[in-house]
């Protein structure tokens, strides 16, 4: 009979990765290392992804198909939401081309807040009570119905930067009032929803799809606010570990049944059959998984600590995912742990800083220690020179790993004492949520 498993294995696939970060570099690491991937391509890629495979400078969907088809590129795989929002994988598949990740409709689930609510709303899937509006009476109305804090969003991408957490109902409806005149995120903040307060802890949790099947990667644990004890202003995200021991069976059951099952169902129905990865925003709040959110892509830093934990082929994974044929997957994880903490720029995340010489001791180029501690690079340049420049506000990603997430810990922040460059920072408590318990 054929095999699809054996047909992938006898030969070499070129692969693009679209996107910049250490995300798209965690990915490119991960296929590197699989003996079935041939050339690799980033577009753009960023100053170290030109030692997994080759930066192109190609921008355009339509020229990157070109380059697809000129250079036998048999997959494609999106990092970041703006190109899948904007229609990549329509046009993509079009033209013949294999690419993982959603279409343009089926990315809404991400590219609009007031999508997402709706959809869960229309398919029972547990989220926080909301309203969506346009109209400041009705926001101001909903705010006085709910206890303090509240929960007030703009509608389009904001850079993960547009949800305020009110800590009173003066704050919420200035909030709501400012993002309602266009101030505070322009057209993106015309539209907002408004919704309760969940207070429980929060899980990343990704389900990679190809429209019929799917498989759940281990759930995972972001940090988003910068500074340690989760204080400070929100950010991407400063810190990730997994697999999360808070997360029993019972509770990743209920996420199948009651979340993603019934949201691939529905997309189905719905006419825009999921493809990709579908991020799973969720608060657990006594032992029940509460929908905060939808993303159609990795998390970033959550995919940094993921691809080190697949221990079967990723080139399978997301082949398989492009060409509907997840159902012939055995997906398979190393028995660890994975820990990764962000060092950043000075000032991020508030603005951009001045590039600053990125310096790597050498004690990382010990095997020992490579073997269980690597940097997944992010927002860096090449200089003149070939030096490494910290010129992105989120700089890399010190990833340890481990048999307990203590040793994974401590094996990620000896890394980071390896790393300097000016004004570099990161929080020193990821993963404290399980070790401090
Ligand atoms: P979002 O962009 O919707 O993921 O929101 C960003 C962050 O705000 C989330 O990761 C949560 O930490 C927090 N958040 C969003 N919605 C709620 C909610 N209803 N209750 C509590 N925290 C929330
Ligand atoms: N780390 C959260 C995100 O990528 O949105």
């Amino acid at each position: 009979m054929y095999n699809a498993t054996i047909f992938i294995v006898e030969r070499y696939v070129n692969v693009l990765i679209i996107g910049a970060g250490g995300r798209e570099y965690s990915i490119g690491m991960a296929l590197q290392k699989d003996e079935k991937v041939d050339a690799l391509y980033f577009a753009p890629g960023n100053g170290a992804t030109d030692e997994l495979g080759t930066n192109l400078t190609i921008s355009d969907h339509g020229e990157l198909a070109d380059f697809c088809e000129a250079n036998d590129v048999e997959l494609t795989i999106v990092g970041p939401e703006a190109p899948l929002v904007a229609g990549i994988v329509d046009l993509f598949e079009e033209r013949g081309l294999k690419i993982f990740g959603p279409s343009a409709k089926a990315a809404q689930l991400e590219g609009s807040k007031i999508f997402m609510k709706n959809f869960l709303a229309r398919h029972n899937v547990p989220t926080a009570k909301y309203i969506e509006t346009d109209s400041l009476e009705e926001a101001y109305k909903f705010i006085m119905s709910l206890d303090a804090p509240i929960v007030v969003k703009a509608d389009g991408l904001c850079g993960g930067k547009g949800v305020i957490i009110a800590q009173n109902h003066n704050e919420a409806k200035k909030a709501a009032g400012e993002m309602l005149s266009g101030n505070s995120f322009g057209e993106a903040g015309t539209s907002i929803v408004v919704e309760e307060f969940l207070d429980g802890y929060e899980l990343s949790v990704f389900a990679l799809c190809d429209g019929e099947d799917y498989v759940v990667l281990p759930a995972a644990q972001d940090h988003k606010r910068l500074h340690n004890n989760d204080e400070g202003p929100n950010t991407g995200g400063m810190g990730a570990y997994a697999p999360t021991p808070l997360v029993n069976d019972e509770i990743y059951k209920k996420l199948d049944e009651r979340v993603i099952v019934p949201t691939l169902e529905g997309m189905k129905a719905e006419g825009m059959p999921f493809k990709g990865v579908l991020f799973i925003g969720v608060m657990v709040v006594n032992d029940e998984p509460i929908i905060l959110e939808y993303n159609v892509r990795f998390g970033d830093p959550e995919c940094e600590e993921l691809m080190p934990l697949i221990k079967s082929s990723v080139l399978d994974l997301f082949y398989k995912g492009a060409t509907n044929d997840l159902k012939n997957l055995e997906l398979e994880f190393h028995d660890k742990y994975a820990v990764g903490v962000v060092m950043a720029s000075r000032d991020y995340p508030y603005k951009s800083s001045t590039p600053a010489e990125i310096i790597v001791d050498d004690i990382v180029h010990d095997e020992i220690f490579k073997e269980h501690a690597h940097i997944s690079y992010a927002g860096v340049t090449r200089g003149e020179g070939g030096e490494l420049l910290a010129t992105g506000g989120r700089v890399l990603v010190c990833v340890g790993m481990g048999d307990t997430i203590k040793e994974a810990q401590q094996r990620a922040y000896m890394l980071v004492g390896q790393v300097h460059f000016a004004g570099k920072h990161c929080r020193t408590d990821i993963a404290y949520q399980v070790l401090n318990r």
